[in-house]
């Protein structure tokens, strides 16, 4: 059986060159697709754009094209920035790992402005074509590589190669931000493959509904078990896991796995960034919540007593390992929870993930992988551009203002995060003023089992919520700032809002 080779594509001026430069000093073997075809029909593509047309051009690239993707055997093949609208190369791209590098458009133009290439006529036209091109990318990328320096695609490429080894259909987001870049993985059966992205010994923090089900498939030097739940979110735990890791002999050059949902995730990250003042770890989100939000991005932290996250740090995953199998056993009130998270993402990226939630049913049946690939790139990409939480960032805050409030208020014991969320949610889209969105939002949630209001026996306090949501994190010295929405993909950070309109949007969930 012939290797797959790996595949890069991508828009003109995303550094296809570069990055076959890199597969080369890797020791691939590597074909760039425009060089071969002007050997092909000795003579500059920009010449035989000319000669035959686009149409003519493209019949010749795919039968070519095609036939070398057929034939390939490992190695590396840089496609034309074109190269993928003809079918029969899609067709035969399906065997292969194939690789977006991702540009924006103006740094393209920026680029290819001086190139002789035929279709680089002008930053509008570039803008346009980019466009079109996005869809068929992004339905081809096994992984996905941003915008970058020119030696990102080196630094992936150790990931990008491990696809061979990981079970079919298993994708690759190389996450890039200011402090760091990680892949992140997310698949069918990784924690089964045998593959591990980091060679260091590993010791694992997990809890005790997840131990048992998924802690051998870790392999680690040592495992640290603590309860389940948001009450164990707090610094006697995290206390409790440095003693219990530094008894266990774990050294600095070791790392860490979060194996578990993301109260586990938060304690562990919190921990593994003060572990001898920092090790690295690997975070193997095991529910919804986790794998769709929480395991990204590097935020860890504890709460300390009704102030959610009020200890914590940033501190970004070494890799993340989103196997949805694990997903599998997870309590259908836990999906279901889970699924708010979803919610948010598609409220906040509106389009097709907006689409995929109005439609969403039975979610036992869902197209879990799909889903977790689209929040996690959502994510990454809000990340990517403020990693610190001084602007964008703050939109993944939406509906967490009062459900973290909710949350504090009951010390924790009456909704699951994602319950307070969803409620949250409400209360964020009547300050917003957008009642049809409100009612869309509350069927989605009623249609999952989730709570619409604040139900007889799991009682808030209202004043104790707006004293705890005073004290939220995201407080300025001009007051909390929400985070608005009138319509799905856009959102608004910062947004103050009158005391008594909180407390009228707080109150209707008592309705
Ligand atoms: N750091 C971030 O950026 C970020 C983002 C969003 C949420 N969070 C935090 O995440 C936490 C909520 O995460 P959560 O909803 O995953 O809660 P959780 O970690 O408490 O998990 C929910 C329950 O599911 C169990 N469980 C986990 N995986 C399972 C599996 N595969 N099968 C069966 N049971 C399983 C757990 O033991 C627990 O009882 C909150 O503390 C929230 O603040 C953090």
């Amino acid at each position: 059986v012939p290797r797959p080779a790996i595949v890069f594509i991508g828009f003109m001026g995303a550094g296809k060159s570069t990055a076959l430069a890199a597969a080369r000093s890797a020791g691939l073997e590597t074909v760039e697709i425009d060089d071969l075809m002007e050997r092909e029909l000795g003579m500059p593509i920009k010449a035989a754009f000319e000669r035959f047309g686009e149409e003519g051009f493209r019949e010749r690239e795919a039968e070519v094209v095609g036939g070398l993707l057929d034939r390939a055997d490992g190695g590396a093949i840089a496609l034309g920035g074109g190269s993928v609208l003809s079918p029969r190369i899609r067709a035969a791209l399906g065997r292969h790992t194939v690789v977006w590098l991702q540009v924006p458009a103006k740094e393209a133009w920026r680029r290819i402005a001086h190139s002789n290439r035929p279709l680089a006529t002008s930053a509008e036209d570039v803008t346009r074509l980019l466009e079109t091109r996005l869809p068929l990318y992004e339905e081809l990328a096994d992984a996905v590589v941003p915008p970058g320096d020119r030696a990102i695609v080196e630094r992936a490429l150790p990931s990008i190669r491990a696809l061979a080894e990981l079970p079919q259909g298993t994708k690759l987001l190389w996450a890039s931000s200011a402090s760091g870049e990680y892949p992140i993985l997310v698949g069918r059966g990784l924690l089964g493959a045998g593959w591990w992205p980091l060679d260091s010994r590993r010791f694992c923090v997990s809890d005790s509904n997840v131990v048992g089900r998924f802690g051998s498939a870790i392999g680690a030097d040592g495992t640290v078990e603590i309860s389940p739940g948001e009450t164990e979110k707090n610094l006697t735990t995290l206390e409790e896991v440095i003693s219990s890791l530094a008894n266990l002999g774990m050294r600095r050059d070791d790392h860490l796995v979060a194996l578990g949902g993301g109260v586990v995730g938060d304690v562990a990250g919190f921990a593994a960034h003060v572990y001898q003042r920092g090790v690295p770890v690997v975070q193997v989100p095991t529910t919804v919540v986790a794998q769709v939000d929480s395991a990204y991005g590097g935020k860890t932290g504890v709460d300390v007593l009704a102030n959610k996250n009020y200890a914590g740090a940033y501190h970004l995953p070494a890799a993340v390992l989103s196997d949805v199998e694990t997903l599998s056993t997870l309590p259908r009130t836990e999906l279901a929870a889970g699924f708010v998270e979803v919610i948010k993402t598609g409220l906040l990226a509106g389009g097709r993930l907006w689409e995929r939630v109005i439609e969403a049913a039975d979610l036992e049946g869902a197209d879990w992988p799909e889903i977790v690939w689209e929040c996690a790139r959502y994510k990454c990409e809000v990340v990517a551009a403020d990693e610190r939480d001084d602007g964008l960032r703050q939109v993944l805050n939406l509906g967490h203002t009062v459900g973290h409030a909710i949350e504090g208020a009951t010390l924790y014991s009456a909704y699951r995060h994602g319950e307070a969320v969803g409620l949250g949610l409400l209360a964020a889209l009547r300050l917003s003023d957008a009642s049809d969105l409100r009612e869309a939002v509350a069927e989605i949630l009623d249609r999952q089992g989730l709570p619409t209001r604040i139900e007889l026996g799991r009682e808030v306090d209202t004043e104790v919520l707006l004293a705890v949501l005073q004290a939220d994190k995201k407080r300025t010295a001009a007051g909390v700032g929400f985070v608005l929405l009138s319509e799905p993909g856009a959102p608004r950070t910062g947004q103050l809002v009158p005391d008594d309109e909180v407390r009228a949007a707080v109150e209707e969930l008592y309705g």
